[in-house]
């Protein structure tokens, strides 16, 4: 037999057997492609379970899956899972997490916040919620954490999950290293440098406009202070406890009146009046408290009826910027001189932000404007009417009819602040020029 007869193509009529044969390799094709398809879906089932284990593992024994599964996946696979929406876990996961809330990390008017830990090692502060009789109800904390939850900004401390069944609400949010602003403005050993405290402070009002101004529903804070502002590993401010107002009522010491909220020392006047509209403004007078405890590094919080207290910091810096004596009074607060310019626009600043009528004061945005400089401000009026009469009035803006002057757009001047036509390095580079 020659090669040639052995390798004979088949003849041309063959047609039948090769359509049946492209038909069975399609079809054995197709069930490979559903088989593998099936396996594919079966793994990654799998997996997110796993790694949903992973990141809330129901009982101790579940802890060891973590570091099966590996590290970067798992990262990614909660970030992307928190990204979308806070995580729901069940009690006894935050029990696991806080290893039976062994740490306490402090106590608010909400109630206790924890230390703890996910599996994958990223640690965590667990805030277990007062359960009063006006706590909300399911939907409507699970409303109100989906819009915290969804709040992102580099000012805001994160809000990973939540906890809520028939006997705890709790929210746990990501880990602050330093804690909170007060321990370290307040402390007698000084650590922080101005220069810091100068960026925490434009750090927090870029926070509180994000909220304000930038998120798809205005998110009024009600408390800020410098307990609620956290810092992170590096110092760097982010604001926390804001949504918090409407998801749950506050204990008693944070209460002096019906309808109250906030904390005394930095709450708005307009919260003193019956009826008196409380809009996103109080918040800026709080702001205005704070920068004021960072210019004096002190409390300015005082005691409950103490209003003609001579001492009460904020009055001290208006009378000493009505003589134009700002810069001296820098100097007193033991600000060194490289800082003083910085130090004596953050108290015309707070001079603005502590205005009783809640339209005179800036908007955060313009507020951030200011601190950063590059911006005349405009010289503040006389505030803290409210501390010696009573009633709306005081509350009112000063000169009705030039309401146009209280908005703020970019790039144009404001009630508030000019723009500045030179640099703001010019000085410096005249001073360098003529050495
Ligand atoms: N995410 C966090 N990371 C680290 N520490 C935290 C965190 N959240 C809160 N803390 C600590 O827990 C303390 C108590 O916080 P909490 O918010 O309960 O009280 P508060 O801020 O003093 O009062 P308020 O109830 O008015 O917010 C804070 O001072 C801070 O030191
Ligand atoms: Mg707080």
């Amino acid at each position: 037999m020659s090669t040639t007869e052995y390798y004979n193509p088949p003849p041309p009529n063959n047609g039948g057997a090769r359509a049946a044969a492209i038909i069975i390799s399609m079809f054995i094709l197709i069930i490979i492609g559903v088989v593998s398809c099936y396996c594919a879906k079966k793994m990654r089932k799998a997996i997110v379970s796993d790694l949903r284990a992973a990141v809330a593992p129901p009982l101790p024994l579940s802890v060891i899956q973590v570091w099966e599964v590996d590290a970067p996946t798992m990262e990614r696979f909660f970030r992307e899972l928190a990204e979308e929406k806070p995580v729901r876990f069940t009690a006894q996961q935050l029990c696991t997490f806080t290893e039976n809330y062994k740490t306490i990390l402090g106590c608010g008017g909400f109630g206790k916040v924890y230390k703890g830990q996910f599996p994958n090692g990223v640690k965590i502060a667990v805030k277990v919620l007062n359960r009063g009789p006006n706590c909300n109800i399911e939907e409507q904390f699970m409303a109100e954490v989906g819009t915290i939850g969804r709040t992102h900004h580099i000012n805001l401390v994160r809000l990973y999950g939540f906890c809520y069944d028939q006997f705890l609400s709790a929210l746990v949010y990501e880990f602050m290293d330093n804690g909170s602003l007060d321990k370290h403005l307040f402390s007698d050993t000084r650590e922080l440098e101005w220069e810091k405290l100068h960026e925490i402070a434009v750090g927090t009002a870029k926070g509180i406009a994000y909220l304000h101004e930038e998120c798809q529903q205005r998110i009024i804070h009600y408390d800020i202070k410098p307990g609620n502002v956290l810092l992170d590993v590096n110092f760097s401010p982010k604001v926390a406890d804001f949504g918090l107002a409407r998801l749950c009522n506050r204990d008693d010491t944070h209460v002096s009146v019906t309808g109250y909220r906030g904390t005394p020392g930095y709450a708005a006047p307009e919260f003193m009046l019956k009826n008196f509209p409380i809009t996103f403004k109080c918040d800026v007078y709080s702001f205005g408290i704070l920068l004021f405890e960072i210019v004096g590094r002190r409390k300015n919080t005082r005691p409950v009826g103490d209003d003609e207290s001579l001492d009460w910091f904020p009055k001290k810096v208006w009378e000493e910027f009505e003589k134009g004596e700002l810069l001296e009074l820098t100097e007193a607060c033991g600000i060194e001189e490289k800082d003083r310019a910085k130090a004596e626009r953050m108290a015309m600043v707070a001079l603005w932000c502590v205005q009783d009528s809640p339209t005179t004061r800036p908007p955060m945005s313009a507020v951030v404007k200011m601190l950063e400089g590059g911006v005349e401000i405009v010289p503040p009026p006389k505030p803290f009417h409210y501390l010696f009469s009573v009633g709306t009035n005081v509350l009112k803006p000063p000169t009705s009819g030039s309401g146009s002057g209280y908005t703020t757009s970019e790039g144009t001047d404001s009630y508030w602040y000019k723009e500045t036509t030179t640099p703001i390095m010019a000085k410096y580079e005249i001073t360098v020029a003529s050495i």
